[in-house]
């Protein structure tokens, strides 16, 4: 009997140094103290003792009893302090907010650009970022010896097909529709382009373009000018002003580029518009004939025109920003403006 209740003790004295909890603590008492529990147990057994014995033995039990209620105090009162230290939370202190991410002005632009020329009546089109030489280059009547295909300008995939490479502008993706869709044709290509470019405040070597195309019989240069402006007016507000200025572009004859009033200085002349009043927001021109017939379209049936964006400098226009590379830094202080 008296080993059973130093077996017992050692069983509580190692038990006690586990319970870190209030569950623990009560698991503790239901083991031990309530009146189905071990010690009562030894006290039940107690009545086999011999007489002689039993002063002793219920002596040595009592304490036991003693020792495994204080354990129980002793937990519990632990317990209790840290339930006071859970009030020592100041519970009118603001929660903590979680970061979300934010809709990219890049991305905000593309939509809407998307959304006015919808409502217009272009559908929208899209393909894959790598080309090949034909549809970048050749079908957009690039001189076999035209700059832009330099190494210095064009990212080249290395494949056992020697002529694929990274697009350098969303024009190929003119040459697709023509190819698999019969006039009229009305639509609009945005997507990402590639450059071999140092990138700076001004440029980066991957960005985006929205390209349009619109082909039909006798589709005017008028009308062109009209769809530009009607798309500016809603993009930028009727209070901007617009200029066409003569350009070249190999797949379009005649070419212009198109320029708005500067949106910091409103013409007068700034930094951002190098003090000429004006910005360039696209090129745009005719589609020219050698064009139309690497399409498969016949350019005595058919004439049309096409344009693009490059959205990283308009987004630079609508958000105000003088740095183009803010807009991949990916910082959400700064994104979150806009
Ligand atoms: N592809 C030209 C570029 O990357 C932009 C462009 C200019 C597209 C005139 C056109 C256009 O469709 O007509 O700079």
């Amino acid at each position: 009997m008296l080993e059973n209740i130093k077996e017992l003790k050692k069983q509580i004295e190692n038990i006690a140094k586990t319970i870190d909890s209030e569950i623990k603590a009560e698991e503790f008492k239901l083991e031990y103290l309530v009146k189905k529990g071990k010690i009562q147990k030894l006290f039940d057994d107690l009545k086999s003792v011999v007489p002689a014995d039993k002063p002793i033995v219920g002596k040595v039990l009592n304490e036991l009893r003693k020792f495994a209620e204080q354990v129980y105090a002793d937990v519990s009162e632990k317990y209790k302090k840290s339930k006071s230290d859970i009030a020592l939370i100041d519970l009118t202190l603001p929660g903590r907010s979680t970061w979300t991410g934010t809709y990219h002005p890049v991305m905000q632009n593309i939509d809407e650009f998307v959304e006015i020329f919808k409502s217009m009546g272009f559908t929208v089109a899209e393909s894959a970022d790598i080309e090949d030489d034909f549809h970048n280059f050749d079908a957009l009547n690039f001189a076999k010896d035209h700059p832009a295909r330099d190494m210095q300008d064009t990212f080249f995939v290395e494949h056992e097909r020697n002529d694929l490479l990274l697009r350098t502008h969303t024009s190929p993706v003119q040459i697709r529709l023509m190819q698999s869709q019969t006039p009229p044709i009305r639509s609009i290509m945005p997507g990402r382009v590639y450059r071999n470019e140092a990138i700076s405040a001004r440029s980066l070597a991957e960005f985006h373009q929205i390209e349009g195309l619109y082909i039909d019989k006798n589709v005017t240069f008028a009308e062109l000018k009209a769809t530009m402006i009607s798309f500016a007016k809603r993009m930028y507000g009727t209070d901007s002003k617009f200029r066409f200025r003569p350009s070249y572009f190999p797949f379009t004859e005649p070419s212009a580029e198109v320029d708005i009033t500067c949106y910091l200085c409103g013409g007068s002349g700034c930094r951002v518009c190098k003090h000429s009043g004006w910005l360039e927001i696209a090129g745009c021109g005719m589609v020219h004939p050698n064009v139309l017939k690497a399409g498969g379209i016949e350019p005595d049936e058919y004439t049309g025109y096409a344009f693009g964006f490059g959205i990283e400098r308009v987004t630079m226009l609508t958000t105000g920003i003088d740095d183009i590379r803010l807009l991949y830094d990916n910082d959400i202080r700064v994104l979150q403006q806009f």
